[in-house]
């Protein structure tokens, strides 16, 4: 999700895109050039080279900091001579989802996006749940209002990764008793970089990037609090791959519900029927 305001805007006066923390830079170099004139100049994205950093201190969850995945491009939109509206920015869909917690022999609770599992998307938003189908509004989208008389020169970036926390006790449980023997994650993400013609809502795709966040943690939940948790590999995860050919969106990366809000938590116990422990805020 988005984490700092970097709002943008167009300058009637110098008729260029000025943003609030220096997003005119000097841009060097030959870019693309995409339809209507669109110049990425330089598209970046990376995941920090770090391990996910696990924190204990509560004796109720167990909280995981994964790495950043970021990305950016410099972008130069071409003079625009009628009065439309243009919005350049990262969109992001989810497109597989593992998300396993282990509680011995007791079962598994499970984050499940129930119409991606069975298949029927091909991937669902990834939107801050707002800004539909835009990743966010501040650093993630700049809009550039015509007409302009020059280029407008930007730069767009986003990042993710996850914080989430898991209960140390059977989540359906009474008891308080820690359990958690494993924590296993597995999601794969497409991110694009779209102009668009708001007018007309037609959307321009100038890069299509693949990247996955991969994590397994072994949990011994008889030792002592802050000592249990150990993680295994991948301890670095892949580097994000930005694709010589472009993906077309699918319909559900662009339109709600987002991620967030489709997800259910289940607990699926080795015996006996799954339950919903925590339904979906929206269908
Ligand atoms: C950005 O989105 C927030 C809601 O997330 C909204 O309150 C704000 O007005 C939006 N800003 C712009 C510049 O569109
Ligand atoms: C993660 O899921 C993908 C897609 O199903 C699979 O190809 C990959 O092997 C999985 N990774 C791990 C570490 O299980
Ligand atoms: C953007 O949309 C407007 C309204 O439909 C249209 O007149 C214009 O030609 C479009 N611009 C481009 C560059 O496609």
């Amino acid at each position: 999700m988005p984490s700092f305001l970097w709002d943008c805007w167009p300058s009637l006066e110098i008729r260029a895109v000025l943003c609030a923390m220096g997003c005119i830079q000097s841009i060097g170099g030959k870019g693309r050039v995409f339809r209507e004139g669109i110049t990425v100049m330089d598209v970046k994205a990376s995941i920090d080279p770090i391990p996910t950093s696990i924190d204990e201190s509560s004796s109720v969850v167990l909280r995981y900091r994964t790495p950043h995945f970021r990305a950016s491009a410099q972008v130069v939109l071409p003079p625009i001579p009628k009065k439309e509206t243009w919005v350049v920015g990262w969109i992001q869909a989810c497109s597989h989802m593992e998300f396993y917690n282990q509680y011995g022999d007791q079962g598994m609770s499970s984050w499940e996006l129930p119409d991606l599992q069975e298949g029927k998307i091909e991937a669902i938003s990834d939107s801050d749940g707002v800004n539909y189908p835009w990743y966010g509004n501040t650093t993630e989208t700049c809009t550039v209002m015509g007409p302009t008389k020059r280029d407008s020169k930007f730069i767009i970036s986003m990042n993710d990764n996850f914080y989430p926390s898991v209960t140390w006790a059977v989540p359906v449980s009474e008891s308080n008793v820690a359990r958690l023997t494993n924590i296993y994650r597995n999601q794969s993400f497409t991110t694009w970089l779209v102009a668009s013609n708001t007018t007309t809502n037609d959307m321009i795709v100038l890069h299509t990037l693949h990247w996955h966040m991969q994590l397994s943690i072994e949990v011994n939940p008889t030792r002592p609090l802050g000592q249990r948790a150990r993680l295994r590999e991948p301890v670095t995860q892949d580097q994000p791959k930005i694709l010589s050919k472009n993906e077309p969106i699918p319909p559900n990366a662009l339109v709600k519900p987002n991620a967030n809000d489709a997800q259910v938590l289940m607990w699926r116990p080795k015996y006996g029927l799954p339950l919903v422990v925590i339904p979906p805020k929206h269908w």
